[in-house]
């Protein structure tokens, strides 16, 4: 009675959380809550999967482990490292569904396997093989992935492999080969052995598939590998036979296959021209010289002066708003300059930050109006209005290159057009290239100036100028 319908049901009832969760999540407004279905759905599906287990010191001792670990990582992390720890925590999912399904087929045996799963063989055989394949890929791709975004030496230039989509595309084939092969082995040995087989090659070719790809490229990378780790959790939960790790692994595995949609239509680029294009972000490097030679530079006294008699300000924050923690200084300079009397937007691109939604959830949590923020389609057929546009460690998402370079590795993604507003201010450190590793002509055009410093330090600078005028 209590494994065959309370188990069932709390687990649809963890389902359902999970469904609710989602729906909710897609709206900043009822995000937490979303969040918070989340949580206990899966604090539901855990605590029901260990009451049901006759033995179950084994996992008490890895929530344990697990818990200190997760803890002190979230304790611990910048928020401008969240996209590296998500990543990583994809490739985690890959990895745990690969041991999952290889322990359950290899320690309890294929046929005991098979028939506590109330599944046929075959059935519990081609998901192992899935699980091997895919897991093993997202787990590789996503330590790779971690790699380029933390920025580690080893992972700043993809290394050279003769004939990678050749090479690919004959692993991909010999891993399918290889659990074909398992799947209609009788020796219980053999597929043992097979599996291991499968999981090499697909941990090559994780590392070969995510290791030329970089650039503007990695937000799809990311969302895609997130879907793998899906796909891998459902193929396992077929494996277990456990209903809640089907539904949670497709969930993860289709929401991510849409982020991954809609990364791809940001970026104006399709999902194979990402996976199999060719990167070269080197090839402008020696140019940026040349374009910067008539770069102006203005002070915070001067943009006060310039923010007092403008109507309609634009803030375009990036990357660099989140790692200066700007956001509530920025929202004090946008009620300043509303209290003046001007109108203040905040132009939000797709992928500006390092994660989906990072500037919206910096200037959430900062109290900035929602409606306030403006996706980048409705603002920039209005950029020309914009008297001020004040772009804040921002810079691949405004690179004008996108729109006149064609072999540049943003060529085609939609920028917002700030180029087109009256004045751009431009706050960063240095000249440095943002993520794409490309210099920027906007740094030095006509209507743009930089104001060099600290994104957090330069507003509180401009905030002052403006108290004093
Ligand atoms: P980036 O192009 O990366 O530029 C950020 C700029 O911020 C840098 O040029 C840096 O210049 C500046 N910066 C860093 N720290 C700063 C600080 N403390 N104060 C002021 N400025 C600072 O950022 P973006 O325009 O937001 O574009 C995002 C890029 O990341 C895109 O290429 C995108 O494809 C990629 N990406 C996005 C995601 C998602 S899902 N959003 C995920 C992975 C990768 P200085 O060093 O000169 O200050």
């Amino acid at each position: 009675m209590y494994s065959s319908v309370i188990v069932p049901l709390v687990y649809l009832l963890a389902a359902v959380l999970f469904i609710f969760g989602l729906k909710f999540m897609a709206h900043p407004r009822t995000a937490v809550r979303g969040n918070l279905f989340g949580a206990l759905g899966m604090l539901l599906a855990v605590l029901i999967t260990l009451i049901d287990l006759v033995r179950f010191e084994f996992i008490v001792g890895g929530v344990l482990v697990g818990a200190v670990v997760g803890g002190l990582l979230a304790v611990k992390i910048q928020m401008t490292a969240m996209p590296q720890l998500v990543g990583l925590f994809n490739g985690f999912g890959g990895g745990a569904s690969v041991l999952v399904a290889g322990a359950s087929m290899l320690v309890v045996g294929s046929e005991v396997a098979a028939s506590e799963a109330g599944g046929g063989l075959y059935v519990m055989l081609t998901a192992t093989a899935l699980s091997g394949l895919i897991g093993a890929v997202t787990f590789w791709g996503s330590l790779v992935a971690f790699g380029k975004l933390q920025e580690l030496d080893w992972f700043r230039k993809p290394f050279h492999v003769p004939a990678q989509q050749l090479i690919n595309a004959l692993l991909l084939l010999a891993t399918l080969g290889l659990a074909v092969w398992m799947i209609t082995s009788d020796s219980e040995m053999a597929r043992g052995w097979l599996y291991l087989g499968i999981v090499l090659l697909a941990s090559v070719l994780g590392v070969f598939l995510v290791n030329p790809i970089g650039g503007a490229d990695m937000p799809v990378v990311i969302a895609l590998l997130n879907s793998y780790s899906g796909l891998a959790a459902a193929a396992t939960g077929f494996v277990i036979d456990n209903n809640v790790l089907i539904i949670a692994g497709s969930l993860v595995g289709a929401s991510g296959i849409i982020l991954t949609q809609i990364m791809c239509k940001a970026m104006n680029r399709s999902l194979g021209n990402v996976l199999f294009g060719v990167l070269d972000a080197g090839g402008l490097a020696g140019s940026a010289d040349e374009m910067y030679a008539t770069v102006r530079s203005t002070s915070a006294d001067d943009i006060a002066m310039l923010l007092d008699g403008a109507q309609r300000v634009v803030f375009v924050p990036g990357y660099g708003m989140a790692v200066a923690q700007a956001q509530h200084a920025v929202r004090d300079l946008g009620r300043m300059i509303e209290d003046r009397g001007g109108v203040v937007e905040y132009a939000i691109h797709p992928v500006a930050g390092r994660m989906p939604g990072h500037m919206n959830v910096l200037l959430a949590e900062a109290d900035v109006d929602y409606e306030q923020l403006k996706e980048m389609d409705e603002i920039n057929p209005t950029m020309g209005t914009v008297d001020v546009a004040i772009v804040l460690g921002a810079n691949d998402v405004v690179n004008p290159l996108a729109r006149t370079d064609p072999d540049s590795p943003i060529a085609g993604m939609p920028i917002i057009d700030v180029d087109k507003a009256r004045t751009v201010i431009i706050i960063k450190r240095s000249l440095s290239p943002g993520f794409a590793g490309i210099p920027n002509p906007l740094f030095a055009a006509d209507n743009a100036m930089m104001f060099f410093g600290d994104g957090q330090k330069a507003i509180l600078d401009i905030v002052s100028a403006v108290k004093e005028l």
